[in-house]
């Protein structure tokens, strides 16, 4: 069976999930949300009462935590020790506390080794920091989307509010530069543009014009499962 990847990298707010959903139903292929594996990992040492920028604590408890990703309707859930905690992912804090376990080389093998296990096995759109640069340099297609920090914090916070949480713009836009500082300064594998990825400026677009422009790309693509 011949499966594709097609690897979407860039900074929080750049519209990288939106648009990796939407392509992914586009091509009827899956989408993995690798974002949402350090989310799981960060929720787990909020949980524990552990400090995520203590690295010796947070890799204390890695061997005992089992991060799981399953589909529904080529949608992705996230398990974390067998419990479905997808829910729970898109707290401010995990956010931040996810930046931070993310600096460390041990956490990222471990996510790392299960992204590479599922795009071998299914073809998948897969969003990140690092997907073109590290996890898989051979995606058959790389894009790297970014916006203005400006666009990208007044997304996140509408995207907050929907979701009831109540940040404000201001706070919304210095966590996003915590952790675009964060993901872009660490040692293994930081957050960059892969040289052959192509880059879109998502700043004053549509959802739907990002998403047609990235599909323009891919009609040489096709894949069997
Ligand atoms: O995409 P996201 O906001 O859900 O990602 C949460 C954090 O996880 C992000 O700040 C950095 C980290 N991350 C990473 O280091 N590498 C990835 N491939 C995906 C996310």
């Amino acid at each position: 069976m011949k499966t594709i990847t097609i690897a979407i990298d860039g900074p929080a707010g750049a519209g990288k999930s939106t648009i990796a959903k939407i392509v992914a139903q586009r091509l009827d292929i899956h989408y993995l949300d690798t974002g949402a594996m350090y989310r799981a990992v960060a929720l787990k040492v909020l949980q524990e009462g552990l400090d995520p920028s203590n690295h010796e604590q947070v890799i204390s408890i890695l061997p005992s935590t089992h991060i799981g990703v399953t589909y529904q309707h080529k949608l992705q859930r996230v398990y974390l020790d067998g419990e479905d905690v997808t829910h729970l992912l898109r707290q401010p804090e995990v956010a931040k506390a996810a930046s931070e376990i993310a600096v460390i080389p041990e956490v990222r093998i471990k996510l790392v080794e299960l992204q590479r296990s599922i795009a071998q096995n299914y073809s998948v759109v897969v969003d990140g920091r690092d997907i073109g640069t590290f996890v898989l340099p051979n995606a058959d297609k790389k894009f790297y989307l970014t916006a203005t920090l400006e666009e990208r914090a007044k997304r996140r916070w509408l995207e907050m509010r929907e979701k009831g949480y109540n940040q404000s713009l201001e706070d919304v836009k210095k966590d996003l530069e915590a952790r675009d500082r964060n993901d872009m300064n660490r040692a293994f594998a930081p957050l960059r543009k892969a040289e052959d990825a192509i880059l879109i400026d998502t700043t004053g677009k549509s959802i739907e014009q990002v998403a047609d422009e990235v599909c323009r790309y891919l009609t040489d693509i096709s894949a069997d499962g």
